[in-house]
């Protein structure tokens, strides 16, 4: 894994934090899994219908192109910690577009339809469009176009997205935590104002890369006073608002549960000025629980469309869950709340047939148990991050380095 070089505590209080907090400075050095081999025989060599260890298949894949971000959201990457003397990945580190194609190739191999790219920020990555073009030649088993969309700030956006859109980029999600100039200055802590998004939002509509979808974190005491301005906002317009529940990724956002805003607290809210009812899902292992506006009489009505509640914290969704990620240097990760990942580089830099990755990548899968969220509890109370230093065992890997 790739680590910045030191690994201190640092005790910092923040424009925004709501008290005096420790952040531990990430060391990544806990080494990597070893990658298990399969035996010729093993009948999860490169079998479409691959399952986990809980009876998961491998549908999802993320793929973080660089570690690197123009904003410094609080619950991210925090301004202390993400600051001048960060060490991030050197050029020679990261998988060329080649290499990230091949490795998407394996995975297609075992059952992945849907490729999602994320950061940091994704169009940061220099000639993104090039590995799109590469990555939309691809087709899922059962011959069908592979479902390729991204995962942006929108900083970028207006400038982008029609050679996006024309390099085989199908939809985006975008990432707007507030309408208020004053509330998103302070959470993507870089000055950045709400207009440039929106445009950015509004260009990806016109390129049409929808569905668009709105990611909107909630953090209490912090943007719930944005909850139904957004709704409000983006209600009729064809595009999905999420609200997303402050999760505990990292190890470097000093989360907190009482800055939780609870999905069901939002929803509250939400219904105090709008009529919603719940949806079913549109597909399994969806991050989102989909709710509809009601016309006057009602009835849902698709043309007002949905918001979403992304629950990691309140009401896992581990279950279903068939999402991997691979890292910007190569490294697969089972969980979003890892601590380790598996090191497939010298897999896919090596001479090896491509088969070799296919198998080694089941090998890993078939082995999976992880379920984070559904255990949250449980490790909190084991190694609690405020307070115990021991903690750095269970150290989890940074979002912007695995991806959202
Ligand atoms: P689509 O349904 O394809 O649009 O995508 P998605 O909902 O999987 O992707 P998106 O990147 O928009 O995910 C929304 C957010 O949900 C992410 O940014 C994360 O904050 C969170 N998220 C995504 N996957 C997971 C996961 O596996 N576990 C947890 N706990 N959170 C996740
Ligand atoms: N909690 C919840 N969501 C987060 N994201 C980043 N960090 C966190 C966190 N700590 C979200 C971003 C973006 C996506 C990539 O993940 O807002 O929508
Ligand atoms: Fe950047 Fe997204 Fe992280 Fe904010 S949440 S710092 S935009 S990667
Ligand atoms: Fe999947 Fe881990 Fe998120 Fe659970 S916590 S849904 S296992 S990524």
């Amino acid at each position: 894994m790739k680590v910045p070089s030191s690994a201190v505590c640092a005790s910092k209080s923040t424009a925004h934090a709501v008290s005096e907090r420790v952040i531990p400075i990430i060391s990544q050095a806990l080494g990597n899994l070893s990658v298990p081999v399969l035996s010729s025989t093993d009948p999860a060599m490169a079998d479409p219908n691959l399952k986990d260890g809980l009876n998961r298949p491998l549908r999802d894949l993320r793929i973080s192109v660089t570690d690197r971000c123009n904003f410094r959201c609080s619950y991210c990457m925090p301004k202390e910690i993400f600051n001048s003397d960060y060490v991030y990945l050197p050029q020679s580190a990261l998988l060329s577009f080649e290499e990230i194609t091949r490795t998407a190739q394996s995975f297609i191999a075992l059952g992945v339809e849907k490729i999602r790219l994320t950061g940091g920020e994704p169009l940061l990555r220099k000639n993104l469009e090039v590995l799109i073009h590469q990555l939309s030649g691809l087709q899922t088993l059962s011959g069908h176009a592979l479902d390729i969309t991204l995962t942006t700030n929108g900083s970028l956006l207006a400038r982008k997205a029609q050679s996006l859109k024309d390099a085989g980029l199908k939809r985006v999600t975008v990432s707007l935590d507030g309408l208020d100039d004053a509330v998103f200055k302070s959470m993507n802590d870089v000055d950045f104002p709400v207009s440039d998004v929106l445009d950015g939002i509004a260009a990806a509509q016109a390129a049409g890369l929808g569905p668009i979808k709105v990611n909107m974190v909630v953090k209490k005491g912090t943007n719930e006073q944005e909850v139904l301005p957004m709704a409000r906002y983006f209600r009729g317009k064809g595009i999905a608002l999420r609200f997303i529940e402050y999760m505990d990724v990292g190890a470097t956002n000093g989360w907190r549960m009482n800055e939780v805003m609870p999905s069901a607290d939002v929803l509250q809210l939400l219904q105090t000025e709008l009529a919603l009812a719940p949806l079913a899902p549109s597909q399994t292992g969806e991050t989102a629980e989909r709710w509809g506006y009601l016309d006057a009489h009602g009835h849902h009505d698709a043309s007002l469309g949905e918001v979403g509640f992304i629950s990691s914290v309140t009401k896992a969704f581990c279950s279903d869950c068939n999402r991997a990620r691979l890292t910007t240097e190569g490294q697969l990760y089972l969980c979003l709340f890892a601590s380790q990942g598996y090191d497939l580089k010298p897999l896919i830099r090596s001479n090896s047939e491509p088969e070799a990755l296919t198998h080694a990548i089941a090998a890993i899968w078939s082995q999976r148990t992880e379920r984070y969220s559904e255990v949250r509890q449980q490790v909190l109370v084991e190694s609690d991050q405020a307070t115990d230093p021991g903690h750095a065992l269970k150290r989890k890997v940074e979002m912007s380095y695995i991806g959202g």
